[in-house]
């Protein structure tokens, strides 16, 4: 039995606060890890299309055996297609390379505030139809400041229902959590282990040592703490299993800030800053 807990998200839908990263894994290995995963007891899969691996993800998740229904699948749209017309076949392709009728949750990439005359607005309007055709159950963004989402809030009629951002003890992104908590939009905080950049700290190995978890689980579990939705990655067996095994035992109100106190702000992002980055697949 599951033992992982819903977030409510603001237009009623619920979303596993724990799930499966598909982030750089190998189109070849998605479908053996996804069906891993699905066995140890994820029910929540994050994948985009510019992971490469859509395909796999449908062909893991019809080869566990589980309905469609009972797994939460995001995915996100390519910054090459914020154009409101590519956006539409893009989505299109995502359905359809998944191989299912709707997804979950779908989310813009990245804000691209530097291409597209600056403008994310008529993308989000169009992720509006797919929403109001059922297609996207919710939808949401990654990677938008506070800026982007006063724009949306300020120029169009949905609020996120999720902001996907960078979020781990070295780069807390408080600032963008908080506009996230006063206006309903849930937190989901990519990289949660910093991509292992974070297991090794003398702070996080002591409280490690001390509650008889393992670093991963702990920084984990202080997310879980803080309430963002996570999706920690891997492709290795032992791994998949450790960092779902999170939800019997709690940190201390010491250790939580302990962890929050690790926080390098800018300096510990490891990830393109939002306002610049520009990249477009060919
Ligand atoms: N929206 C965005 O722009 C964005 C950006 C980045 C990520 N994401 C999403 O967030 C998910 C997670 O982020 P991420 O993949 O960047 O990084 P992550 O989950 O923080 O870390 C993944 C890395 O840590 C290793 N790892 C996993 N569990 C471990 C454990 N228990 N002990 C030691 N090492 C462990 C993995 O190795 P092995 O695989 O070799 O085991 C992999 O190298 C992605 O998969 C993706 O879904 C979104």
């Amino acid at each position: 039995m599951s033992t992982v807990p819903d977030i409510n998200l603001n237009d009623g839908n619920a979303i596993p606060q724990l799930g499966f990263g598909v982030f750089q894994i190998d189109p070849d290995e998605t479908a053996e890890a996804v069906i891993e995963a699905l066995k140890v007891g994820y029910r929540h899969i994050d994948t985009a299309e510019m992971y490469g691996n859509e395909r796999e993800v449908g062909e893991g998740i019809r080869a566990s055996g589980l309905d469609r229904a009972d797994v939460f699948i995001t995915s996100k749209l390519n910054n090459s297609y914020h154009d409101p017309d590519d956006a539409r076949r893009a989505f299109d392709e995502t359905l359809s390379d998944l191989g299912y009728d709707y997804v979950d949750l779908f989310l813009i990439h990245w804000p691209l505030p530097t291409l597209y005359d600056g403008d994310f607005v008529s993308t989000w309007q169009t992720m509006e139809e797919f929403k109001a055709d059922g297609r996207a159950r919710s939808i949401g963004v990654s990677n938008f400041q506070v800026d982007h989402l006063e724009r949306l809030a300020a120029e169009t009629e949905t609020v996120p229902a999720v902001n996907q951002i960078e979020v781990h003890p070295y780069f807390t992104n408080e600032a963008v959590r908080a506009y996230g908590q006063e206006h309903g939009i849930a937190t989901e905080a990519w990289s949660p282990i910093a991509q292992g950049g974070v297991l090794e700290d003398s702070t996080i190995t002591r409280i490690a040592d001390n509650v008889g978890k393992t670093p991963a689980q702990v920084v984990l579990r202080w997310h879980i703490q803080r309430g963002d939705i996570i999706f920690p990655k891997s492709v290795t067996p032992s791994r998949i299993q450790e960092n779902f095994e999170i939800f019997d035992f709690e940190l201390g109100s010491g250790d939580m800030e302990e962890i929050s106190g690790l926080d390098q702000g800018e300096d510990g992002r490891t990830g393109p800053h939002p306002d610049t980055f520009d990249k477009v697949p060919s």
